[in-house]
């Protein structure tokens, strides 16, 4: 008998199960290894409804049937209602109709949801987009987006407008131009629904080699909702110059990995795999424009993320369901010129960069996985075990005023 069966038959209570359903998952591939290799997990076949933890395939959960098993809470690896953040729509939407960012967000750009007109959806007069928005489920943007796009014109505030897929990935499927038309007739021409945003024209470049790039943080939002920021971040950075006046030139103007790697013919040669992390960046703000990651950038992106997660915990919160939730998330950011952070997006399932899955993952473990199944009861643990586990190391503060961020292992809490 093999040892994990041997720990089943020598101390039962101590055995928790967990079902791996996707395969094409790498975060959760390291994080059923770093299960089985604790000696406390077992791996039970995919379709055994009886787990404690299931690491589910994120469009096929289940979530109806979970929590149902009599005797055995149960856990999943994503909030149900996420996608009103991970949807490129939905979060426009949710940016312009929630109370508690309507009138605050100043970090997302100006954005618009259109449909392709081969949907037959209603357009939303210009004078009263908000509104409409509201109470239709689908309502066309377009009257409001050329309202705008015409005074922005106008005033000088810039012509180009970007325009993607709602559910888009890996920088497919997107028009960058100035002509608004352009943009409205590439997008009927689709199946799905877009968005046209205001195209950030005066990012932070790189040098050498004036470059854009974006940052990637990674975000857990834990059972209790708890919200994390892992502490190190990366940026994926273009191999080409930035282009003002090629829209159409992809490498210059969409930094995704797999556009970088695929088209550009300097892939790799100022960062390998176009990758910084945030140490080096750190350092070159400080050094090249004086600016301090810590209290310029990383404050604003924390709010970002604070500001995104808090407005729809009350419609995702598993804190009083008979099941719970936890999640991973990849909050996306662009600089601009004046190192303001800007949100692009958000993912509800990253990947992570290759040298950082050994950390990321033990630390969802750690935090997300070994709070809720505590290894001496059955029970759902409410307490966070984080004195008692050697791995993690946690700081309280005695002044109120001196609040020091809060570490738990790998993870900063905000
Ligand atoms: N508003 C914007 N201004 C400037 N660049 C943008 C903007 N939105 C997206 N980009 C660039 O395009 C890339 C892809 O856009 P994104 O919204 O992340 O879609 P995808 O899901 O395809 O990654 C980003 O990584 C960024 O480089
Ligand atoms: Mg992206």
């Amino acid at each position: 008998m093999h040892e994990q069966g041997q720990a089943v038959m020598s101390n039962p209570t101590l055995m928790y199960t967990f079902v791996l359903r996707d395969d094409n998952s790498s975060v959760y591939a390291e994080v059923s290894r770093i299960l089985i290799s604790t000696g406390k997990w077992k791996r039970l076949k995919k379709d055994n409804p009886r787990f404690n933890l299931m690491l589910g395939e994120r469009n096929r959960l289940p979530f109806g049937r979970l929590g149902h098993e009599p005797g055995l809470m149960q856990l999943v690896n994503y909030y149900r209602g996420a996608d009103k953040l991970c949807r490129k729509a939905s979060l426009v939407k949710l940016i312009k109709t929630s109370p508690e960012l309507k009138d605050s967000c100043n970090w997302f750009p100006e954005s618009y949801i259109i449909y392709p007109t081969n949907l037959n959806t209603p357009v939303a007069p210009a004078t009263n987009g908000i509104s409409h928005l509201k109470n239709n489920p689908k309502t066309d943007e377009r009257e409001v987006f050329l309202v705008s796009y015409n005074t922005k014109k106008d005033n000088g505030e810039g012509t180009v407008w970007i325009a993607k897929s709602s559910a888009g990935a890996k920088g497919a499927g997107i028009l960058i131009s100035q002509d608004a038309n352009q943009l409205l007739e590439f997008i009927d021409n689709q199946g799905q629904v877009h968005v046209i945003q205001k195209y950030l024209e005066q990012p932070l470049l790189l040098e050498p080699g004036h470059r854009k790039f974006d940052i990637r943080s990674w975000v857990l939002v834990d059972h209790q909702y708890n919200i994390y920021l892992y502490r190190e971040g990366v940026l994926r950075t273009s191999s080409e110059p930035y282009n003002s006046s090629d829209l159409l030139d992809m490498t210059s103007h969409l930094t995704n990995h797999c556009i970088q790697k695929e088209h550009s013919q300097n892939y790799g040669r100022y960062e390998e795999g176009n990758e910084m992390f945030f140490e080096e960046f750190r350092q070159y703000l400080l050094n090249v424009h004086n600016i301090s990651m810590e209290t310029s950038i990383l404050p604003q992106i924390k709010q970002i993320i604070r500001s995104c997660l808090m407005c729809i915990e009350p419609a995702i919160s598993t804190k009083h369901l008979s099941y719970q939730s936890f999640q991973l998330f990849g909050f996306d950011f662009m600089l601009d010129e004046s190192f303001k952070v800007w949100l692009i997006e958000i993912n509800g399932a990253p990947a992570c960069a290759q040298k950082l899955y050994p950390e990321l993952c033990q630390g969802i473990v750690d935090v997300a996985i070994s709070t809720v199944f505590s290894l001496n009861a059955d029970a759902l643990s409410t307490s966070p075990p984080f004195s008692t586990s050697p791995s993690l190391s946690s700081t309280s503060c005695s002044s109120p005023k001196l609040r020091a961020p809060q570490h738990f292992g790998p993870f900063i809490k905000l």
